[in-house]
């Protein structure tokens, strides 16, 4: 893949960036703008390089139209605080590649930020069908003399702005690009070992085609998370009113059949009777689910026995809460696992999403981990062994 500086002298060049700044919005406020701190160095660079640096990225899932709840508006705020103390400044244009995207572009100065409104109010950037994508991905190749890939959360979907384009205009990887590459690389080539894989939320179905994968490859897989049911269901326990799968039990069965003995199960459960925060916690054997109850989160035996695994691994990748870490009560198992991995003699990286969200929100700093990953459905299909659209693309001239 070719890298920025491939891309030769960018003073004065126009630079389309796709980032992915995703980030969680409520209420017009981010909840974990950490999609947006990584997507910095990049901005920085080219801005400082004397580029015009436009930006386009989705929020959510607005089904191709405008949708003021998608808006990037107070993205393009955050970026602009983020910004201010490097001299950079940033500007908004209110539509995709229309007269305000066209303006903007125009009186867009050297060094200076544009970020381009919800890529996704555009139907054609998630159109299955090319010559739609290609039309879309002519208007924004017509902003721009160049294009850099960055946004690595993405690189998994075949969009306009993350694929398409990148056929229109020379492009290059970004830093962040190449950063989250170089770590997934690292985890299915040739990990140092043990090599543990941590692997919790909410459905087992989400998660297939990665167990298939990486239990070949790594040496403990430690199941937490809503998913947990369907594998204690599978051995033949009762468990109440949780999360079960039925769909999936025989494909589970088929896990525990043939790996087993890499299959690490949590031995207590932390139960309630209600998916509510002060719903009364106890914690039971996982064998033994009162039939009134739900599990929300393992137990504390079985995050220490997490812990125990994880701390002694050389490598360890993690995805998704033990837990409904979002209240205190369920905290504890996501907690643990988190612990576990800053103390990691090794590679320690957390996979996107929600983990990456956990993590900040029970108070980790993002250094206290090898790496954090913005993305989480891109890193697992990495994982999962699959090509990557919007890193393929990448590798063609
Ligand atoms: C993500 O949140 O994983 C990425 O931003 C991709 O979003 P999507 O799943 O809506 O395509």
């Amino acid at each position: 893949m070719k890298t920025i500086e491939d891309l030769g002298d960018l003073a004065g060049q126009r630079v389309l960036v796709r980032s992915d700044l995703n980030v969680p919005i409520k209420d017009e406020v981010i909840g974990d703008d950490g999609r947006i701190r990584a997507s910095l160095p990049t901005l920085i660079k080219l801005a400082k390089a004397g580029a015009k640096v436009i930006v386009t990225a989705h929020l959510g899932r607005p089904k191709g139209e405008p949708n003021p709840a998608y808006t990037l508006a107070p993205v393009a705020k955050r970026l602009g605080e983020l910004l201010q103390p490097e001299g950079i400044t940033v500007h908004f244009a209110t539509d995709v590649t229309g007269e305000s995207a066209q303006e903007a572009v125009q009186e867009l100065d050297e060094g200076e930020v544009l970020l381009l409104e919800n890529v996704r109010y555009d139907p054609r950037e998630e159109s299955k069908d090319e010559a739609e994508r290609g039309a879309l991905a002519d208007e924004l190749a017509a902003l721009a003399d160049v294009f850099v890939s960055d946004g690595f959360g993405v690189v998994h979907r075949k969009q306009a702005s993350v694929y398409d384009v990148a056929r229109k205009l020379p492009h290059a990887a970004g830093g962040l690009v190449l950063a989250e590459v170089e770590v997934l690389k690292k985890l299915t080539e040739d990990p140092a070992r043990p090599y543990v894989v941590v692997l919790g939320g909410a459905k087992v179905s989400d998660k297939l085609a990665v167990i298939d994968n990486l239990l070949a490859k790594a040496d403990k897989l430690l199941i937490g998370g809503g998913m947990v049911f369907t594998f204690l269901k599978a051995q033949g326990h009762e468990v109440g009113k949780s999360l079960l799968e039925e769909d999936q039990l025989d494909i589970v069965r088929g896990y525990l059949k043939d790996a087993g003995d890499k299959i690490v199960l949590p031995t207590d459960i932390v139960v309630a009777p209600e998916f509510k925060g002060d719903s009364p916690a106890t914690v039971v054997a996982a064998d033994a689910i009162p039939a009134d109850q739900l599990g929300l989160d393992i137990g504390p035996e079985s995050g220490k026995a997490f812990a125990a695994e994880i701390s002694g691994a050389k490598t360890v990748f993690w995805n998704g809460p033990m837990g409904v870490f979002e209240m205190a009560a369920f905290a504890g198992g996501t907690k643990a696992v988190a612990q576990a991995l800053t103390e990691v003699d090794g590679l320690s990286v957390v996979g996107g999403g929600d983990s990456a969200a956990a993590v900040r929100q029970l108070g980790f700093a993002d250094d206290a981990f090898g790496h954090i990953s913005t993305g989480g459905g891109a890193s697992l299909e990495y994982l999962e062994g699959k090509e990557l659209p919007g890193l393929a693309v990448l590798e063609e001239d």
